[in-house]
């Protein structure tokens, strides 16, 4: 409980309380922050991304912000001070961009996120997961056979890729509601997980990329499965799988000299069609898997 307290004759604020204003603090990176009670009307919405420092999710945040002059961002990643691009937004949309220091593989930095955000906003209407690994030199190689396989691959790939995500819903959930679409009023929050066609059972001709692959695929089971946990709500989230195509990212650009002409998207292409997903989305749209044009990919 946040109460005073009595110390040497004197009345202080709890520590708990202490605490939590010291966080908001911290987490904001200003000396004050609106209180829910007391916070104005959002009235284009409050969206939160995680894994903005660079790639698709930087894309998410710089869309968001351009196309809806009403919109406010929350962008977190790793490492803030190294996310040069971020900052760049943050110069343009000092009132409407927010970033904040989260590693998905710290849940206690998940938590302050979340409680940063419900201090700040009170609630956020869309939540996009993006950040996900596939290779780090010397640490993650996509196995192209079997006996590349290594336990720490697997491992590392399903905590940031599958986990990762699962706990950004855990703690962002009871924030969730309904509106802030672009520039219009959505039917429904929404969270978007970023996955990837090569998760998909149903589609694996390939083999190969033994970590990456079942990553995704745990991801796409634990976005179903909080799908039908969170569409039973009375103000329903809907949540969704996206995949957006073959993107020219640093993820991709290892990999990029087998994609057929005219096969790499840009950034900006396919977060746009991503975004258009996002903003026509439905409640029968709650727990589905869908590529860039909007084509539902088998299990
Ligand atoms: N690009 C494609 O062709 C493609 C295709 C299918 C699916 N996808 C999916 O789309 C999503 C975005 O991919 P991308 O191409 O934009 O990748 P990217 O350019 O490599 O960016 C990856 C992002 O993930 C962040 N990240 C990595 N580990 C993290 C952690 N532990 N905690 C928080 N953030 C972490 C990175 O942050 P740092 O800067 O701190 O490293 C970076 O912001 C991924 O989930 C990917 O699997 C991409």
């Amino acid at each position: 409980m946040n109460t005073l307290v009595k110390s040497g004759g004197a009345w202080m604020v709890s520590p708990s309380l202490a605490a939590a204003a010291l966080r908001r603090i911290r987490v904001s990176g200003f000396a004050t922050s609106s209180s829910s009670s007391s916070s104005p009307n959002w009235e284009g919405g409050v969206s939160l991304v995680q894994g903005a420092s660079r790639g698709i999710g930087l894309e998410f945040v710089r869309q968001l912000l351009e196309k809806n002059e009403k919109g406010y961002v929350v962008a977190t990643c790793r490492n803030p001070k190294d996310a040069t691009s971020l900052s760049d937004l943050k110069n343009r949309f000092s009132e409407r961009l927010v970033i904040q220091k989260l590693d998905v593989t710290d849940e206690a930095t998940i938590e302050e996120s979340a409680e940063s955000v419900k201090d700040r906003y009170g609630s956020l209407n869309l939540l996009v997961n993006a950040a996900g690994i596939l290779s780090i030199p010397g640490v993650l190689q996509p196995e192209t056979t079997l006996y590349k396989v290594e336990k720490s691959s697997l491992m590392l790939a399903y905590e940031v890729n599958a986990v990762g995500p699962m706990l950004m819903m855990k703690h962002m959930w009871p924030l969730l509601k309904a509106g802030g679409g672009s520039g219009t009023e959505r039917e429904v929050a929404v969270v978007a997980n970023l996955s990837a066609r090569v998760g998909s059972i149903g589609d694996n001709r390939l083999g190969g990329w033994h970590s990456y692959r079942a990553s995704k695929t745990a991801l796409n089971q634990l976005t179903k499965n909080v799908s039908v946990e969170l569409g039973r709500r009375k103000d329903p989230v809907v949540c969704i799988l996206l995949h957006p195509g073959t993107v020219d990212t640093d993820l991709s650009r290892p990999f990029q000299k087998n994609v057929p002409e005219g096969k790499l998207f840009t950034r900006e292409y396919s977060v746009q069609k991503l975004l258009h997903i996002i903003n026509n989305a439905k409640k029968q749209d709650n727990g589905k898997f869908f590529a860039w044009d909007g084509q539902e990919i088998p299990w």
